[in-house]
């Protein structure tokens, strides 16, 4: 009995993955704990499956020829690389760990060691919530994540609506072992027609997997010729 092919095989799917750098000045950034191997993960399964990748990421992973990858830092730069990318794609996976706010002025030379600092800082773009507002929107499948440590399916479930996701996982980033940095991950996913799907915990690359099989029972045009 033959498997039958996947309904990625063909398709475009831009996956990001990684925290962005927003720096402050030429040797100094605001950072968070995002290892990227969950985005990574995704891209590599995806690119399993047949689909034509670009993951833009903030770190370096192992060279795959299937895949073309974009390094970028800041999330503006995540920003102008994703539109960019997405003008020929399906699917979207918003697995990056985005910077909220970014410094309102970048110092042009290493500030030096005072007696206080105060930085004022200033929200960065959202490139999810942008897009929601945005015609290329019509066209995609867009997953985005919800890394959160309290009140959990509430944020989760308010993303999924303010951010216009067909698909939002939710992970507990309080919990030691999965999530950021960690190589498993545990995680819920909500649809925007009310369906929940846990996935118990597993390594990444088998949540990629597990993912992507909900991705693709929910993609309503079969997947074109290579
Ligand atoms: N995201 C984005 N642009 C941003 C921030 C987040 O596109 N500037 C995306 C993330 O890649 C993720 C989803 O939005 O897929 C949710 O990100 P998260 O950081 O959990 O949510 P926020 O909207 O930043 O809300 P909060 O920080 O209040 O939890």
């Amino acid at each position: 009995m033959s498997v039958p092919a996947s309904r990625l095989r063909g398709r475009a799917v831009v996956v990001t993955a990684g925290g962005t750098r927003e720096p402050i000045d030429p040797v100094r950034f605001l950072g968070n704990r995002s290892s990227g191997l969950m985005g990574t993960a995704m891209a590599v399964e995806a690119a399993d499956r047949g689909a034509r990748v670009t993951l833009v990421t903030t770190v370096a992973v192992p060279g795959d020829a299937r895949i073309h990858t974009v390094t970028v830092e800041t999330a503006e730069e995540m920003d102008t690389a994703v539109r960019g990318a997405l003008e020929s794609s399906a699917i979207l996976v918003m697995a990056a760990a985005v910077a909220d706010y970014r410094a309102a002025e970048v110092a042009p030379r290493k500030l030096k060691k005072r007696r206080s600092l105060v930085l004022q800082l200033v929200p960065t773009v959202d490139i999810l919530h942008s897009l929601a507002r945005d015609p290329l929107r019509a066209q995609l499948f867009v997953v985005g994540f919800a890394a959160e440590t309290h009140d959990l399916e509430p944020n989760a479930l308010r993303k999924l609506e303010e951010k216009q996701l067909d698909l939002v996982v939710l992970n507990d980033v309080s919990r030691a072992g999965i999530g950021m940095g960690s190589e498993d991950n545990e995680v819920t996913i909500f649809d925007a027609a009310g369906a929940v799907t846990r996935i118990s915990r597993r390594p990444k690359r088998l949540v990629a997997a597990a993912l992507l099989d909900i991705v693709e029972a929910r993609l309503v045009t079969p997947a074109e010729p290579r």
